[in-house]
């Protein structure tokens, strides 16, 4: 008992699924979610072989040079930029996302947000629940349609590619832009034309942010960038927080030069931009895109087989399906 190596779980997940660490690992599961210090993360993590974290857990130089007995840390979500790789190396840290499981719920969430963003599916319901619905004027509420328009595309990995197939109902064109181009194959597949991204950007009339942040893809859409699209636009950010320069669209949203927008990932969330939530035509919601109950499920259970694998365990024994460092 006393032997067994220690994990360490950053918020409660799903007891059944954490359970399965317990004939291997000493568990120590957090009983609520909250936000850690860097000294909180330290003293969580010591004695802790490994660790089962989540994007608000930042894994970094300060937290592993005190951290000895880290070997293994297992991020549940698909992105890992909470996590310093090159200081991972460094201290001989390995690490694991949870990719695939989430991609069709991500996508599927994208179409809502788009769908509601264009349809103006929030505000129409706020101004009902308002009590202001004693009759509709014929030419109230009017969106943007999105059969038959132009869907963008910004970052073609699992995730872009599976909202792109999606398109094919709507009869849409769709156009993306990546840092490597498709092959031939699986852009037919697909049915996407890759561009670059200033057309991107003008042709668009709905544009989806599919790309993971790093370094470069810090404001990817910014001002200038928010310029280049038409007045008509929706945009559409379902990546991560900071891609998008959130002040300089709540600008743009607010002068009409921009139509609407749908987000579920913003810079510092869980604070929100003032200016965006004073706004009407923007859907906000608290980063749920792979909040489907089968995938969150799903990505716990990634999680866990990947610490298993890791200790030589479970399904994958030796090998954690998505190790990423
Ligand atoms: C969520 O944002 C994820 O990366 O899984």
């Amino acid at each position: 008992m006393g032997d067994k190596p220690k994990v360490w779980v950053s918020r409660p997940l799903f007891p059944d699924i954490i359970a399965r660490l317990e004939p291997v690992f000493d568990v120590h599961a957090e009983p609520e979610t909250r936000a850690f210090s860097i000294d909180d993360l330290v003293g969580r993590l010591h004695g802790m072989s490994a660790a089962v974290t989540g994007l608000a857990d930042r894994i970094d130089d300060r937290v592993l040079s005190r951290a000895p007995h880290l070997k293994f840390v297992a991020n549940v979500s698909v992105g890992y930029n909470n996590f310093d790789l090159d200081a991972m190396r460094a201290h001989g840290v390995a690490a694991s996302n949870t990719p695939d499981v989430l991609t069709d719920t991500t996508a599927d969430y994208a179409w809502a947000l788009m769908m509601a963003a264009a349809r103006r599916v929030g505000a129409a319901e706020r101004w009902l629940r308002a009590g202001y619905w004693h009759g509709t004027r014929f030419d109230q509420w009017m969106g943007m349609d999105l059969h038959g328009s132009t869907l963008g595309i910004l970052g073609m990995g699992r995730i872009g590619q599976a909202i792109a197939r999606r398109a094919s109902g709507f009869d849409m064109k769709v156009i993306y832009h990546n840092r490597s181009r498709l092959d031939a194959g699986l852009e037919h597949a697909v049915n996407a034309h890759y561009v670059d991204k200033a057309t991107l950007l003008r042709q668009a009339d709905h544009l989806m942010l599919v790309l993971p942040l790093t370094a470069e893809s810090r404001h990817a859409i910014g001002a200038a960038e928010l310029a280049m699209m038409k007045p008509s636009a929706t945009l559409v950010n379902i990546a991560r927080g900071g891609i998008v320069d959130d002040s300089a669209l709540a600008a743009a949203l607010a002068d009409g030069r921009l139509a609407a927008a749908g987000l579920d990932v913003f810079e510092g969330e869980p604070a929100v931009h003032p200016a965006l939530m004073a706004l009407d035509n923007v859907v906000l919601s608290p980063h749920i895109a792979s909040a489907s109950g089968r995938t969150r499920r799903a990505m716990a259970a990634l999680a866990v087989d990947n610490v298993l694998a890791f200790f030589g365990h479970g399904p994958h024994a030796g090998k954690p399906p998505s190790r990423v460092v």
